[in-house]
Parts: structure tokens; C-alpha cells; sequence
């Protein structure tokens, strides 16, 4: 089965937060086996180098795969973006990234956005980034980077989402503007697990609940990157792309939505809802 992309990016990634770099080497290289092309890290996950050694040890040509990388808000000092995000390609062993993003908005307003994303805007500029994009940022956030990138597009926004936490105002904004949204947490960090709903449905379909909740932000037109250090459920998830929901389910998934969000740190900026 031929993958949906999204902007180019397959819309079912591989997620490495949390994952030290033996565990991110090792899921890297089951969820390539699985047929996965599409690998989330960044710079604050310290394992950019076991990642770009995965991808390097397991002979698939680099251009069949997309690499996503995160500048951390840490590193938004000026020159300190450019400085560390030419680190985290040389870590990778690459000479450019698929995709670079913001990790987050500057905490607590440090920088002027002005500073930190005009970096970005000049690593695109330079070819060091094939797309670049944002993650966490809020509606606002989002127009006023808008402002400074000017025509240079935003691949994507990777946002907190998932079935109890549907994050459907930025949703809604992004795609007024053309940016697809992409669902970290997808499996609310296995909270979706033996969720009554997603179990009655997934019955239906021979799927499980997380290959239910998988395929349910798919249908809404988002790319997922779930994360596991277990080879069955990376495979699972990984075949979630092949379930199609009916209305129905969609409407009573939709349903499920609780406002559990479980990223809310002290360095969040203030959320839209
Ligand atoms: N941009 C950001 O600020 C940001 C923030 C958070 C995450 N992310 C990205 O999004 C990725 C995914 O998010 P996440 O790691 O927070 O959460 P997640 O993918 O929703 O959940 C991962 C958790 O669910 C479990 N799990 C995985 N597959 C499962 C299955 N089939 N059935 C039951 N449980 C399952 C995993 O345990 P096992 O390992 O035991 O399978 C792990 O504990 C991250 O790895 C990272 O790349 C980005």
C-alpha cells in the first residue's frame, strides 16, 4: 500500500521522545523495517546521532526517508539556532533535514520571534532544511510567525493531539492557512488503550485501540508519529494506515474528545483553549 503524504511527508511517522539512544537506534531501524519513512526527533531528545546511525545502518537510500528535527527553545539565543541545528545535521549525517522546526515558541517570550525564526527562514534560504515549520505554537503564535516567514511555506504545526484531546481550534486555524497539522501524542501516550469505544469499534475491524486511534486523526487529515519500543506494537500501529472508518465511528470518535491535555508545562505559552 502505497503511503499518503502530506506536503510530501508520509502521513504515519515514527516518534523517538523519551527513547535513549539505544531504544531510538533500535525502534528506528523496526519501524523502517516496517515500512515506515518518516522519522520524528529533535534536538532536546539527545539521540539525533543513534537516529541518523539507524537510518545510515539500515541501507535504505536517504532520499526514501523523511527526517524531522526540532530547534529547542534553549537554543534560540541569536546565532545559536543556525549554530546548533548545522549540529544536529552533522549528528544525523545529513546534509539537509526534511523538515526543521521550532520545538516550541520562545518560553516565556525570552526572544523576539523576529530573531529566532528569521534563522530558520535563512537555514531554508541556505538549503539546509527541504521544509521548515513550527510546533506548539498557538493561534496567534502562528499568525505572527506567518508575518516574519512571509511566502516561505509552513510544512506543518505538530501539536498535542489525540482522541480525549482533539486540539480542534488550531486545527481549524492551520488549515485556514494551509498548514497540516501534525499529532504528537497520538495515542495520548497509551491512555487510548482499552478505551470502551475504541475497543467496540476496533472489533469491527480487527483492529486494536491505538490502530483505531491512529487511523481516526489520519481521517481527519493529520500525520501521526507515535512512539513504541516494542517491535509488535511498531509494526501494529504502522498497519493502523490501512483501516478506513465509516461516518459513523468517525462521528462517535469524535465524540470522545475531553480536553486531556497532557503537555502543560510552565514553559507552554498560554494555550487557545
Ligand atoms: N513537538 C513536541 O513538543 C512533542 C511532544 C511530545 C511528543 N512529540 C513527538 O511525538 C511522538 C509520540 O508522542 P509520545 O511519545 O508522547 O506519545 P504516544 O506516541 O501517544 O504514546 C507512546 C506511549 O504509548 C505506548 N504505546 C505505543 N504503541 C502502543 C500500542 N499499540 N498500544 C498500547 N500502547 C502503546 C508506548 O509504550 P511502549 O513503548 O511500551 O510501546 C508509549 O508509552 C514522540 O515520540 C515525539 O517524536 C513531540
Amino acid at each position: 500500500m502505497a503511503e499518503k503524504l502530506i506536503n510530501t511527508i508520509p502521513q504515519m511517522g515514527y516518534g523517538t521522545w523519551n527513547r535513549s539512544p539505544e531504544e531510538a537506534y533500535q525502534g528506528v531501524l523496526w519501524a523502517l523495517e516496517a515500512g515506515c519513512r518518516h522519522i520524528d526527533t529533535a534536538q532536546g531528545y539527545q539521540n539525533e546521532e543513534a537516529v541518523g546511525r539507524a537510518i545510515k545502518d539500515s541501507g535504505i537510500p536517504r532520499d526514501e526517508i523523511h527526517i524531522t528535527t526540532k530547534i529547542a527553545p534553549e537554543n534560540f539565543a541569536p546565532g545559536e539556532p543556525t549554530r546548533t541545528a548545522l549540529e544536529s545535521l552533522e549528528k544525523l549525517g545529513v546534509d539537509q533535514v526534511d523538515l526543521l522546526l521550532l520545538h516550541w515558541p520562545a518560553i516565556k517570550n525570552q526572544y523576539p520571534m523576529p530573531s529566532y525564526a528569521g534563522e530558520l527562514a535563512a537555514l531554508y534560504d541556505g538549503g539546509k532544511a527541504r521544509m521548515i515549520g513550527i510546533s506548539n505554537f498557538t493561534i496567534p503564535l502562528v499568525d505572527e510567525i506567518i508575518s516574519v516567514l512571509g511566502d516561505r511555506p509552513i510544512a506543518t504545526n505538530q501539536c498535542e493531539m489525540h482522541v480525549y484531546f482533539q486540539n480542534r481550534k488550531v486545527a481549524a486555524h492551520c488549515a485556514e492557512k494551509g498548514i497540516p497539522m501534525t499529532a504528537y501524542s497520538p495515542l495520548a501516550r497509551g491512555a487510548v488503550k482499552d478505551d470502551p469505544v475504541l475497543t467496540e469499534i476496533g472489533a469491527r475491524y480487527g483492529a486494536t485501540d491505538a490502530q483505531i486511534a491512529l487511523a481516526f486523526l489520519m481521517h481527519e487529515g493529520h500525520i501521526v508519529i507515535p512512539s513504541s519500543g516494542k517491535k509488535e506494537r511498531i509494526i501494529a500501529n504502522f498497519e493502523a494506515r490501512k483501516i478506513e472508518l465509516n461516518d459513523d465511528d468517525v462521528a462517535r470518535i469524535r465524540g470522545l474528545d475531553k480536553h486531556m491535555r497532557l503537555v502543560n508545562g510552565d514553559w507552554c505559552p498560554v494555550w487557545d483553549d
